[in-house]
């Protein structure tokens, strides 16, 4: 495949493509010293238009463990804030000679028209587009649940929250389904995207009585950014009756793990005392982002099967 712009694009022999890869890939990110030269004098552009902490920072690890150049670009600071379109500015991505372009937008649908507009011969990899998808997020959030919980087959995933805004929602609805899990979505009625019935996942209002059902418990942010200001839940209502606090904790089963892909929003969709506590997987899921990235850029640019066989080099 040439890009990865959605979940959905993924076969579950695609998907469990990267997470073998990921996992040849995750002890090396683990070492900083060593890394790859699987894709020296590839250059990876990272073209962010909406704010990102977790997402750019590892395709930025994952792109330099591989021994790429990378050039970060984002949309403050740059000639878009003088009128300029993203036609112009792929176009110079192009004329700089980029192999990949990892690009988060606020628009829906951004990366596609990046990929297929012909303006770019690179590779376009989506890192968040609006309210859409979030492709490697649900990658590096599978690879989590398969590395504590072995396969999905069966499992039960509970995503709870602001599923309306959320590309996180999306795309781990189309990779979970792919890979055989049970997704339950749970959201307060007026949090839940029209059309939600065509997803392919059970949904529910009750929170309480999910929990206990669960292998896996996926909290998400409420997006305040893209709501209007008057619907904009108190964080003590929203918290009483979907936020995941201690006692709501305790009715888990033993093995269940918490998800959060973050930003978090502590004291609001969860409390500090379960995002900290042993259940907690979240920092866990941001280490193993670089991995999934590492393995999504190497079979991208490098059209490899696998990565066996690869030699470790010591740092430039
Ligand atoms: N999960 C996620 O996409 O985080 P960032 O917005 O910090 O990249």
């Amino acid at each position: 495949k040439r890009h990865l712009l959605s979940a959905a694009d993924l076969t579950r022999d695609d998907a469990e493509l990267v997470l073998r890869t990921a996992e040849e890939l995750r002890s090396l990110a683990d070492r900083p010293i060593k890394k790859l030269p699987a894709l020296r004098g590839r250059t990876v552009v990272n073209l962010f238009f909406e704010d990102s902490t977790r997402t750019r920072i590892s395709f930025e690890a994952a792109a330099k463990r591989l021994s790429a150049d990378v050039i970060n670009f984002s949309a403050k600071g740059s000639s878009l804030s003088k009128g300029e379109s993203l036609k112009d500015t792929a176009l110079t991505l192009e004329a700089m000679g980029a192999d990949a372009v990892v690009v988060r937008h606020g628009a829906s649908g951004a990366p596609h028209r990046l990929a297929h507009s012909g303006w770019v011969r690179s590779s376009v990899v989506n890192a968040g587009d609006g309210t859409h998808e979030h492709p490697t997020q649900a990658l590096l959030d599978a690879f989590t649940m398969w590395r504590h919980l072995g396969s999905l087959d069966g499992r039960r995933v509970a995503i709870v929250g602001d599923v309306l805004h959320s590309r996180v929602a999306r795309s781990n609805a189309l990779l979970l389904h792919t890979l055989g899990a049970e997704v339950t979505l749970v959201a307060p009625p007026t949090l839940f995207p029209v059309g939600i019935d065509t997803w392919g996942v059970e949904t529910s209002y009750d929170l309480d009585a999910v929990l206990p059902k669960a292998d896996v418990v996926m909290m998400l942010r409420v997006q305040r950014e893209r709501m209007n200001a008057s619907f904009f839940p108190t964080a003590r209502e929203y918290s009483r009756r979907y936020g995941l606090d201690g006692k709501r904790m305790r009715t888990l089963q033993d093995h269940t793990i918490v998800m959060h892909p973050g930003p978090m929003v502590r004291g609001m969709e969860i409390t500090a005392d379960v995002a900290d506590s042993d259940r907690s997987v979240i920092v866990e899921q941001v280490t193993n982002g670089v991995a999934v990235r590492m393995a999504v850029l190497y079979l991208l640019l490098s059209g490899a099967e696998g990565v066996a066989g690869a030699d470790e080099s010591e740092n430039d």
